[in-house]
């Protein structure tokens, strides 16, 4: 068939006026967005060869990034045939601009293309990794960088991220938990309704949003021994209580596009696994969207092992999966499936709807161009507006685990030494995933300082050891242009110019940690130290007897019990993003009162990974509190069951206090609410933030419950001296869970109420819920 573009401009100019239709036929919200523009889809739909929907349903990357074996091969060929749908990870607005005239003016039927990109913290304005983000329990400001992040996104000729990652992960030993939001369910699905909201704003066709995509569908954090694409294998209940209600969030949020995993779920790669995509994510949750696969998943799926090229594709195709990122499975078998019978045309056509609704939904068809424009890519990227909020981000996130005798803050006097490898890493300070990122502009520790305090106090600096005694390790964990350049000298060497240059300082700002790297895709690791080099001129250091602030570096859960019990200040930065130094320096010297509160369990070694608060109680429970051991209960020998740092955690300059827990009715029915109020007192020095935390439990049930699970917060800035009474409603809503049969149930019966500062807390209060409404 021949069709030149002037009859695709006619289609589209046709499709003009029924999009007006289709707008007001939006404002019907039975109406699904597929069925809103689908007489535009099936009119084009109708001009297509299979190749060309085949191309549709094919996702290369540029070459820039590759995170998996395969590289997308002569791409600009491939365009101009029609035989792409998008492409992912281009870095300039002038190139996706020329990219997309090729796919519009030299393609038999000119359909623009998606472009994506792992718009994971940021663009160009950098904000903390997630797991930092999460740490700030702040959702205004969480959604507010999602904004920025898509603001200036958009602006450089990106429309769609693959953002918000919502893995529930328990293990500090996978490193990807650096880009999720932690242990916690309710919180991660807080987060990710924020993040949606923020990429996508209130209308998706502005040319200042971006489609989001939640992934990894599903259950990618739970890999057995924390290992990087490992099995997974999980109860459905435990997916259902625990990790499958972010995602859900998400879908409730509205997200345009889900990544499906590259784990397995219940024995089926989750790229080929109908009962996820289809019956579970389109049926029983309404998702109206379009899948995509991760990097290169279905060709991965020959590896799990169950099929070869041509049947995994298909398999992919029949689940639900409509977009092939980097594979070209679909683009290379589908065609023959077809012709064998193993595939049916309706089964591509669906596909293909679906990646042209979501280019309706963005308006690429009314302008392909629409997120090209040079002017804004010059104007609003990187703004000194954009960078000042990534700035005031970071401050939230930051945890303060530890300030003996009030170390910090430091007085903005004297002579400071910056010490460590990460004191001057600006290529660092972003951590993973910060693809648009100029690394090499972000602020370093020691240049924050130098330029926030610097006229008031002496900096010095050095570098004191290399990142790890292990050159192979530093290599590994310093890829993608995070190098942080290896000092030839020895390690004596470092470690005495270390000690000449703290000699001279009243205090030590010892700069460690994890690398960018340490942490982010393929980055496991079995020994959650802080690697072994760096301890050691740590315990240096101490030994001056100068006082000693730890600002550590992670983009995970690390063990810090030595550090715990010598070093008196330690504060957790993780990776604050481009404006780290400037961050950094506004809570060390006080300009910023830390806030933020672990998400993640902090383990006392890796033996007792998998930890995390909502655990069960089991049939022995340990009930001492000292942590004593007790034979046959619950518990190790050789460590105390308690973690480090619990989840919920984190200190501030400034200390509160919590009394008069109240609750309004000690017994509701199944349509009533209840009322809990605490009041919190700031006690100490400074105005401060606290995360005011609630956690349930649920005594008695038809299966076992946690022991406590998170179901309130409120952030709340308290002045010195004062008192806020805080408030929260529990409905019988919050109390609901999946049973055995899956059934999401409300059961009578007692429940316990915690309000404090994390999740140890004790204060308590409780009510029965009874069946009467
Ligand atoms: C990651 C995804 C990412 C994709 C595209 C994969 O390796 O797992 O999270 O979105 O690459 O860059």
């Amino acid at each position: 068939m021949k069709v030149n573009k002037s009859i695709i401009r006619s289609t589209t100019f046709c499709l003009v006026t029924l999009f007006i239709l289709g707008c007001n036929s939006e404002k019907n919200s039975k109406i699904s967005i597929e069925e809103s523009y689908a007489s535009k889809v099936d009119s084009i739909i109708q001009l297509m060869t299979i190749e060309e929907k085949l191309g549709q349903l094919n996702l290369p990357t540029d070459g820039d990034i590759t995170t998996g074996t395969s590289k997308s091969s002569d791409v600009a060929k491939q365009i101009e045939e029609g035989k792409v749908g998008g492409l992912f990870n281009v870095k300039s607005v002038e190139k996706i601009r020329e990219i997309q005239t090729i796919a519009v003016q030299q393609s038999r039927l000119g359909i623009p293309l998606l472009f994506g990109m792992d718009v994971i913290h940021g663009y160009k304005s950098t904000f903390p990794i997630p797991l930092a983000l999460s740490s700030s329990w702040n959702m205004e400001l969480i959604e507010k960088a999602a904004r920025i992040s898509a603001q200036e996104a958009s602006a450089s000729g990106i429309n769609w991220t693959f953002s918000p990652m919502v893995d529930i992960s328990r293990d500090p030993r996978w490193g990807r938990v650096s880009e999720g939001n932690g242990e916690d369910t309710h919180l991660a699905g807080k987060i990710a309704k924020a993040m949606v909201k923020g990429y996508q704003g209130e209308d998706l066709a502005a040319n200042n949003t971006v489609m989001a995509c939640v992934k990894h569908f599903a259950l990618y954090g739970a890999p057995e021994a924390g290992k990087e694409y490992n099995t997974v294998d999980m109860s459905r209940i435990r997916m259902y209580n625990e990790y499958l209600p972010p995602y859900k969030a998400a879908i409730e949020a509205g997200v345009g596009s889900v990544m499906s995993s590259f784990n397995e779920v219940d024995g089926v790669p989750a790229t080929g696994n109908k009962w996820l995509l289809t019956d579970l994510l389109r049926e029983e949750w309404g998702f109206d969207g379009f899948v995509v696969t991760d990097y290169t998943a279905i060709e991965e799926m020959q590896y799990h092992g169950v099929g070869n090229f041509h049947e995994v594709s298909a398999q992919a195709l029949k689940a639900g999966t409509d977009l092939d990122m980097v594979s070209e499975g679909f683009l290379k078998t589908l065609k023959k499936s077809h012709e064998d019978g193993v595939v049916k045309m309706k089964d591509i056509d669906k596909a293909v709807a679906r990646i042209l609704t979501a280019k309706f939904q963005l308006g690429l068809f009314d302008d392909p161009y629409k997120y090209c424009d040079l002017n804004r890519a010059k104007s609003e990227v990187y703004t000194s507006e954009n960078r000042d909020m990534a700035r005031r981000v970071a401050t939230e996130s930051m945890v303060l685990l530890k300030n003996e005798d009030q170390l910090l803050p430091l007085k903005k006097s004297g002579t400071i030494a910056v010490i460590g490898p990460l004191a001057v890493a600006s290529n660092n300070m972003a951590g993973t995933w910060s693809v648009a990122t100029d690394q090499e502009k972000s602020i370093s520790v020691f240049e924050g300082l130098q330029q926030t305090v610097g006229d008031r106090v002496t900096i010095l600096h050095a570098k004191g050891s290399n990142l790890d005694y292990d050159l192979e390790l530093e290599k590994r964990a310093t890829l993608f242009g995070k190098t942080i350049t290896r000092d030839g000298r020895t390690d004596k060497q470092l470690l005495d110019e270390a000690l000449r240059v703290a000699s001279q300082a009243d205090v030590i700002v010892a700069t460690l940690g994890e690398s960018a790297e340490f942490s982010g895709e393929s980055s496991s690791r079995t020994n959650l130290g802080i690697p072994q080099v760096q301890k050691d001129l740590l315990k240096a250091l101490l030994e001056t007897g100068k006082p000693v602030v730890l600002v550590l570096f992670a983009g995970r859960p690390l063990t810090l019990v030595e550090e715990n019990d010598t070093v008196p200040a330690i504060l957790n930065v993780w990776f604050p993003g481009s404006e780290a130094g400037f961050a950094i320096s506004d809570v060390l010297f006080g300009d910023v009162n830390p806030s933020g509160k672990l998400t993640m369990t902090f383990p006392r070694n890796v033996g007792q990974i998998p930890i995390y608060y909502n655990h069960k109680n089991t049939g022995r429970p340990l009930n001492n509190s000292e942590g004593k051991f007790e034979k046959y209960k619950s518990n190790y020998l050789d460590v105390r069951n308690e973690p480090l740092y619990p989840f919920g955690y984190g200190l501030s300059y400034t200390t509160f206090e919590y009394s008069n827990l109240k609750i309004d009715k000690t017994s509701i029915g199944m349509d009533e609410e209840i009322n809990v109020s605490v009041d919190v007192k700031n006690t100490g020095n400074y105005d401060g933030k606290e995360i005011v935390q609630l956690y349930i439990r649920d005594v008695v049930a038809s299966v076992t419950r946690p022991v406590k699970e998170l179901k309130g917060f409120q952030k709340i800035l308290i002045k010195k001296d004062e008192t806020k009474t805080v408030n929260f409603t529990i409905s019988a809503e919050d109390l609901k869970f999946y049973n055995y049969n899956l059934d999401f149930v409300i059961e009578p019966g007692d429940f316990e109420v915690f309000v404090g500062e994390n999740s140890n807390t004790n204060l308590k209060t409780s009510f029965r819920l009874t069946s009467r409404n």
